[in-house]
């Protein structure tokens, strides 16, 4: 899936060391489906040539207000016309001030002034100390409530050797903003707890019990989530996967710890989906020491104790602490049948089921979605459409 799929977008470079981040970003931003026209600025042309946005863009890049390829030479209008956003990346302290004056002084800032209702997205990009200055902060403010969208900076380690505030945001956090900029805000202002991945119940300190599960679909629905403008809070088990941008991790191993961080968080919440596949029963004469092999070779006796069922516990929340419940089942046969009868047993007015021999460790998934009014089936997939599909009808309930 593309995410940028049928997107143009203006790129605009002012002059800043982090233009060497928007040839990256424009590659990846590019693999989403969107296509590029690049604008410089002439400080922009000191750090980065117009050659190499035009080699990657495959158009020809914009440098003069005074361009006479245009047949009329009004480039500075028609380049926003049709264009979807324009994205200023780096945005430099000048380029801000300049912006937040409303000055025309060169293609760029024109072009900028004269976009109509075309959305502008400034991604600053500076030392901490000019970022931290008031006349830069004043700025920032006078963008905002002119309607621009400004996106990070970052934090740490800077060109100049100093440490803070005011670096441009990595190529891919770029992107991820970019895309969540053309989704429904449909949960904005809302907070979203996620469970995701297995849990690990020790057997002793090398071994556990745990499930499989990559985590694929938790952190996808955590990621569209953010997209949907919600607070996100994942409590994700043991799993390769990085923490989708924006969105807050907690790890946990055993289900019982998962437990704990989830009771603790769910009565703050709007919202709570429950993703991740939980151990059934965790190990109560698990061993402080590795267990040895001994001369028989007698395999350890393990007993077993359950574990607490997390979404039962929240969706038993007195009314005003508890979120809004999502629960999953993920079965290997009958799956309306299994669906339906757990969505009972767990009291929740959501449940989203699927067959777990097609979506384990799989890039796509067919969703089978059940409430008190029957269920319906939703088309194969990849987990990312599948879960901003998702993200959107849960909205519909809050
Ligand atoms: N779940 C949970 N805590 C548990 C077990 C499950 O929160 N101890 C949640 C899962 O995250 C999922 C839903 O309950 O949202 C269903 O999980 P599943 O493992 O399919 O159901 P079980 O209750 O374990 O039932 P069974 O193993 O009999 O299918």
């Amino acid at each position: 899936m593309q995410a940028l799929a049928n997107k143009r977008i203006i790129l605009g470079l002012t002059g800043g060391i982090a233009c060497y981040k928007s040839a990256e970003f424009l590659r990846r931003a590019q693999d989403q489906g969107a296509t590029f026209d690049v604008v410089m600025t002439a400080g922009a042309q000191q750090f980065i040539t117009p050659m190499t946005f035009q080699a990657l863009s495959g158009r020809p890049v914009h440098t003069d207000l005074w361009d006479n390829r245009s047949a009329d030479n009004m480039a500075h209008i028609h380049l926003s016309r049709d264009a979807d956003a324009i994205l200023i990346a780096p945005a430099s302290t000048n380029f801000i001030a300049r912006l937040a004056q409303g000055l025309a002084d060169d293609l760029l800032s024109t072009l900028c002034v004269a976009r109509g209702d075309c959305p502008l997205i400034i991604a600053p990009a500076m030392n901490k100390e000019m970022w931290a200055h008031p006349a830069t902060q004043r700025n920032i403010a006078q963008l905002k409530a002119d309607g621009v969208h400004v996106i990070g900076p970052g934090s740490g380690d800077q060109a100049c050797g100093e440490i803070g505030d005011g670096r441009m945001l990595e190529p891919m956090q770029i992107l991820a903003e970019l895309i969540a900029f053309f989704q429904p805000k449909s949960l904005a202002g809302k907070r979203v707890l996620i469970t995701a991945g297995p849990t690990a119940e020790p057997i002793d300190p090398i071994r556990t019990i745990t499930n499989r599960s990559s985590g694929k679909m938790g952190y996808a629905i955590a990621e569209a989530a953010y997209q949907a403008g919600a607070e996100v809070h994942l409590v994700s088990g043991p799993v390769r996967l990085e923490a989708p941008y924006g969105t807050k991790r907690q790890w946990v191993q055993s289900a019982r710890e998962m437990h704990a961080t989830v009771m603790n968080l769910a009565p703050n919440m709007d919202v709570f989906i429950s993703v991740a596949a939980v151990a059934d029963w965790y190990v109560t004469n698990a061993s402080q020491h590795k267990i040895k092999k001994n001369a028989e070779q007698n395999a350890p006796m393990l007993e077993f104790a359950p574990n607490p069922d997390i979404l039962a516990d929240v969706a038993a929340l007195p009314q005003a602490q508890r979120p809004f419940c999502v629960g999953f089942a993920a079965e290997t046969e009958k799956l309306i049948e299994h669906a339906q009868a757990k969505r009972l047993r767990k009291g929740v007015p959501l449940l989203v089921g699927n067959l777990a021999q097609q979506a384990m460790d799989a890039d796509d998934t067919q969703l089978m979605i059940f409430d008190e009014s029957g269920h319906q089936q939703w088309p194969a997939q990849s987990k990312q459409k599948a879960a901003q599909q998702l993200v959107q009808h849960i909205a519909r309930y809050l």
